[in-house]
């Protein structure tokens, strides 16, 4: 199995739930919004210590770079964190244009962040990682929990 595979296949799960969480907002369904903005987050959050925790610190060890692109897609994690805490309180005070504008800017960040992991980062991991190591690392990414 390959990294980008696997990683790739979790940013389409997460953008789902993030597009279902909208449309309830949209229609004023504040529950099913919530339910939904939850998923997206815990989903989007495991993924993220996956990567902070197991692919990251692998890439940065064979590369022997730790201020390279995952420094970068450290800091936009960070930025994703903030807009998540966000959304969350317009959920929570059922302000539907306050999180339509949120999802817009999270939309375009996660697009952006995700591109990049997917058409470099992920693809240098494939490239550079023996493949055992690449077996290795998706099985500690399998038991990551939040
Ligand atoms: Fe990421
Ligand atoms: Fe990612």
């Amino acid at each position: 199995m390959q990294i980008s595979n696997y990683m790739t296949h979790e940013h389409r799960a997460c953008d789902t739930i993030f597009a279902e969480a909208e449309k309830a907002v949209a229609a004023g369904d504040w529950a099913e919004a919530e339910q939904k903005l939850l998923q997206f987050a815990n989903e989007t959050l495991t993924h993220f210590k996956k990567e902070e925790e197991e692919l990251f610190p692998a890439f940065e060890a064979k590369t022997g770079s730790t201020e390279g692109p995952t420094q970068v897609m450290r800091f936009e994690h960070e930025q994703v964190r903030g807009l998540l805490g966000k959304m969350g309180e317009a959920v929570e005070k059922q302000e539907r244009d306050t999180y339509l504008s949120l999802a817009e800017s999270m939309m375009i960040l996660l697009q952006q962040h995700n591109m990049k992991e997917e058409q470099m980062l992920y693809a240098m991991c494939d490239r550079v990682l023996p493949p055992e190591d690449k077996g290795q690392i998706i099985e500690a990414m399998e038991k990551v929990e939040l």
